[in-house]
């Protein structure tokens, strides 16, 4: 019977997750990776988010690591990542449709302004902002269509929205225009009314969103952000949103997380920011995920979400 060993989240929420794992996969022995009398065997799976410095030699051991981020740059950015032992990425479906949820709710919040409105309310004031348009006139554009962008880009075009993605290499995805590869990107970016970014984090992609890429957009253009917040350069995002080029922002990734008290982010008048919750699953669906993970790999089977270190996600 596999063992997993859970480091995620610390010792804190050791119990959460037992009692997620003994709903959702009542047959996978589970340990806390802080428990005195746990150690590691190589038959073991190992459950990760951002593990201390000092764990990374023990995860070397492991049968498997699962992680429960969706991006895992920042286990592969480690110095000491053991990157001959399989990682597996979270997904599911609930993971998926949290995050088509919330960049629906961030579309059509830039969209219709609802900054401004959230603004006149705590200012108690009753003022029509005048703006007439729907989701049917806004073109959208998803960078990066892997696993959750894919998802995110069908999911909008249900809701009406005319939306477009970008990728590196060709895909294709239901009612979605498809635009791949460097020389595609200024035709993409210049038919986009709101960018949302959903790109992997690898050496490629970060520091990419600059103001001169930004540029590229139509001016007054919306910007979400579910990537990393090292994909932006804050700086000039904030010269994008102070001179109109951009509309508004919202951002559920910024750097460094959690967001310091004296960044300017916080009270900007065209920026929501959210603390890194787009597609948090529940712990059940979690551990359901990660047990069918765990299942797959002990068959011989390849999860779908199996991470390629040399790629990156
Ligand atoms: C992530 C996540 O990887 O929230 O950022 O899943």
């Amino acid at each position: 019977m596999a063992r997993l060993i859970i480091s995620a989240d610390g010792p804190e929420k050791f119990a959460i997750w037992k009692e997620a794992f003994a709903k959702a996969a009542p047959d996978l022995t589970v340990c806390s990776w802080y428990a005195p009398e746990t150690h590691l065997l190589p038959s073991d799976y190992v459950l990760v988010w951002k593990p201390e410095a000092d764990h990374y030699a023990a995860l070397a051991q492991a049968k498997a690591i699962l992680c429960t981020g969706a991006g895992v740059d920042h286990l592969l950015q480690h110095p000491h990542f053991p990157v001959h032992v399989p990682l597996v990425r979270m997904g599911g479906e609930q993971t998926a449709h949290l995050m088509a949820d919330y960049v629906t709710w961030a579309a059509i919040g830039l969209l219709r302004d609802a900054r401004t409105w959230a603004i006149q309310q705590n200012q108690h004031q009753w003022v029509y902002n005048g703006i007439v348009r729907t989701s049917a006139e806004i073109r959208i554009g998803v960078m990066g269509l892997g696993h959750l962008g894919a998802h995110v880009a069908t999911h909008l075009a249900r809701v009406g929205f005319q939306v477009a993605g970008w990728k590196r290499s060709a895909a294709s995805v239901p009612n979605v225009q498809v635009y791949v590869g460097q020389e595609a990107l200024p035709e993409f970016l210049a038919t986009t009314d709101i960018l949302v970014n959903l790109l992997p984090s690898t050496p490629q992609t970060r520091g990419l969103v600059t103001y001169e890429f930004l540029k590229n957009l139509p001016h007054g253009a919306g910007f979400i952000n579910v990537g990393r917040g090292e994909h932006v350069v804050q700086a000039d995002l904030l010269q994008a949103l102070d001179t109109g080029l951009l509309c508004g922002a919202v951002l559920d990734v910024v750097t460094p997380e959690p967001l310091p008290e004296q960044s300017p982010l916080w009270g900007h008048p065209r920026v929501t920011v959210t603390p890194h919750v787009a597609s948090e699953a529940s712990a059940y669906k979690q551990a359901e995920y990660v047990a069918q993970a765990i299942e797959q790999l002990e068959q011989g089977e390849t999860p779908a979400l199996l991470c390629n270190p040399h790629t990156g996600y």
